[in-house]
């Protein structure tokens, strides 16, 4: 991949270019917890954006989608959100100009092996890469976290997803052949080895995507930051979902329903993602594997956030004594299910759940066996 991004940048443009690796996720546990200001437990994988980007002597950003085979030419004084690929790329550098960064034009391909719209973070690493590249060609000096905080900014403001943190720490630290624990209110982390002792991780991509994921995302999030504010009448202390015990959420139950589901939800997530935690420590595949079916629950019936093809997709596996855990991961409404499968079981696993799901959903089923990754880095050297 990196000599041929570079052989197109050298065919478009001319000159050496930097090259900046950046890849996808996966999310062991710990969903929708993010913005909640609560615990994750993802790692990076093997899958992809890779830039390259040279300096340009004049104001113009000259940007080329090697997977689309599209180009967009824009000036640093005219950026503003586009459709597709160019806005998350353009995000980035509004949040640098905004931020006051001496930044001007450059020549910038894009490519990668991430499958969009699985739920694995396409664009988060798209953000990183660019933030990375930017930092490096003009020298910014920016620390990681700023750089973290600067991507998904430009999510917010250019995708107009209101995510949480994961994606982009993620894709930014993640670390090969480790989980990250990853505390979102202090964004304290520890890197812990994920040892699977005879199971893999595999991802099942429904390849649908909703239409409602990222308004019903947004949606989410205000429920939760009503909770909040109603609980803080009673409570002062109260800043966020990370704060609140069931106790707290029982008057809510009678107000509205709804919105007490959602906040039962997260709470029991953050104690799960701690017990996960527990699990893997001692190496207790298991009890890791109910937590994720326990998430799939929670997130199908209280959170709400799942699909007909989700739910038929962990339904499949449950009982089938080679897979520990299953549950839906992400924002929701499609994308992937991450399934811990023994390993020597996993052909048949997909074999069979190929012909099911095509039956019953009328779709295809994709399958890939996780491999964890290095998070952003620069790769000519
Ligand atoms: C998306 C968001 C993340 C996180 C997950 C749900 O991936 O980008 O910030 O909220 O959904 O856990």
């Amino acid at each position: 991949m990196v000599s041929e991004i570079k052989k197109i940048f050298q065919q478009k443009f001319s000159g050496e270019p930097l090259i900046v690796r950046s890849p996808g996720r996966v999310n062991l546990i710990g969903e929708h917890t993010d913005y909640n200001e609560g615990f994750v437990l993802p790692a990076a994988i093997d899958k992809a954006i890779y830039v390259a980007i040279g300096r340009r002597t004049d104001n113009v950003l000259h940007l080329y989608s090697n997977d689309f085979n599209e180009s967009l030419k824009i000036n640093l004084t005219n950026i503003k959100p586009v459709k597709g690929w160019a806005t998350y790329i353009l995000g980035v550098v509004d949040q640098l100009i905004k931020k006051g960064f001496d930044i001007a034009g450059f020549n910038l391909i894009l490519s990668g092996d991430i499958p969009i719209g699985a739920g694995l973070s396409s664009s988060a690493a798209v953000e990183c890469a660019t933030v990375f590249a930017l930092n490096e060609l003009f020298s910014l000096k920016i620390e990681k976290t700023a750089m973290v905080r600067i991507a998904q900014k430009a999510e917010h403001e250019y995708a107009g997803v209101m995510c949480g943190i994961m994606d982009q720490f993620t894709s930014m630290f993640g670390k090969k052949d480790s989980v990250i624990k990853l505390d979102c209110r202090s964004l304290e982390y520890e890197y812990k080895p994920l040892q699977l002792e005879g199971y893999k991780l595999v991802l099942l991509n429904t390849n649908v995507k909703h239409e409602l994921a990222s308004s019903e995302y947004n949606t989410r999030r205000q429920q939760c930051e009503q909770a909040v504010a109603w609980i803080k009448k009673d409570h002062s202390q109260v800043n966020s979902l990370r704060d609140v015990t069931i106790a707290m959420l029982e008057p809510l139950a009678s107000i509205d329903p709804i919105i007490y589901n959602r906040c039962k939800y997260v709470v029991d997530e953050n104690q799960r993602v701690l017990d996960s935690c527990d699990a893997l420590e001692k190496a207790d595949l298991h009890a890791l594997g109910k937590k994720m079916f326990s998430t799939h629950d929670g997130l199908s019936k209280e959170y709400e956030v799942s699909c007909k093809e989700l739910d038929y997709l962990v339904n499949a596996v449950k009982g089938n004594p080679h897979v520990l855990g299953a549950r839906m991961m992400g924002g929701g409404f499609g994308g992937c299910t991450i399934n811990l499968v023994k390993e020597e079981a996993i052909d048949e696993l997909i074999a069979n759940l190929s012909i099911g799901y095509k039956e019953n959903m009328l779709l295809d089923l994709t399958a890939y066996v996780v491999v964890t990754g290095q998070g952003t880095e620069l790769v000519n050297h």
